[in-house]
């Protein structure tokens, strides 16, 4: 579903492949639909996933200064992470789930990916510096069940002084009636307050329902703890959204 979404947008920014039109002629913009399992619904605009780097929010700028040796680039999306580390010369691996965000990938000049999740990808003895989860992607932690596995697959791919790089949103500023109906249920429920349960919709398509998680970094730093990492750094500059580095201990 997500290939999907990323292979029409790339074909109505380039012009090459098939984009969906208005009225047979004119490339309608790609707009991926986010359902939340209250009802609430809100749109992406998929021409972002393609982004270059002068139209990024700074804080995914100030996450590239933060990349040292080799990265692993999980959720690479459309690549745009990937290829930005590319174009400096770094070493970047992209890994994604969606068969075809990887084939946007490929056709957009990724030259070293893997479809993978990152418990399969940790079997196959390669090692990184850093790890970066962009885009939001902190939410792949998907809540307390999942981070402690999540979080021992990267720990198993850690090189000496390896570090994660992941941005995430910091839920809790909202005084919307919906969301803190949506936090307080969650917790009635023992989840995490921001532990969202999703699925993404895109024209007839329609993925499986998944958490994702949007926690504070308190919360984040609960959710380390015991994982052979441990929050070294919060940056906050852009509240709510933030960039939480791991590092590696031991
Ligand atoms: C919100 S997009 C972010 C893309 C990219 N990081 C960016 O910033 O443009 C999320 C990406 O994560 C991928 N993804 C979702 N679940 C995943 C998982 N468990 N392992 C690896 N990738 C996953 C999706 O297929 C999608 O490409």
């Amino acid at each position: 579903m997500f290939g999907d979404v990323v292979r029409d947008a790339l074909a109505v920014a380039t012009g090459v492949g098939r984009a969906p039109l208005a009225g047979g002629r004119l490339p309608r913009p790609v707009i991926e639909i986010v359902e939340r399992d209250d009802g609430l619904v809100s749109a992406v605009m998929a021409e972002g996933y393609l982004a270059e780097p002068d139209r990024w929010p700074a804080h995914d700028l100030r996450a590239l200064d933060r990349v040292r040796g080799r990265v692993l680039d999980i959720g690479t999306g459309a690549g745009r992470i990937a290829l930005a580390l590319q174009s400096r010369g770094v070493p970047v691996t992209g890994l994604d789930i969606s068969p075809g965000a990887i084939e946007v990938c490929r056709v957009r000049g990724v030259r070293d990916l893997v479809h993978a999740t990152v418990d399969q990808h940790a079997g196959a003895g390669h090692r990184y510096d850093t790890f970066l989860l962009l885009g939001n992607n902190l939410g792949l932690l998907e809540g307390r069940e999942r981070a402690p596995a999540f979080l021992s697959a990267l720990a198993r791919m850690a090189g000496p002084g390896a570090r994660v790089i992941a941005q995430g949103t910091d839920p809790y500023g909202t005084t919307d009636p919906i969301q803190v109906a949506y936090h307080k249920d969650n917790r009635g429920r023992g989840r995490l307050g921001g532990q969202l349960r999703l699925r993404l919709r895109y024209r007839e398509l329609a993925t499986d329902w998944f958490d994702y998680l949007v926690c504070s970094p308190e919360e984040l730093a609960q959710l380390v703890a015991g994982s052979g990492w441990r929050v070294a750094d919060i940056d906050n500059t852009d509240a709510p959204y933030y960039l939480a580095t791991l590092t590696a201990i031991g």
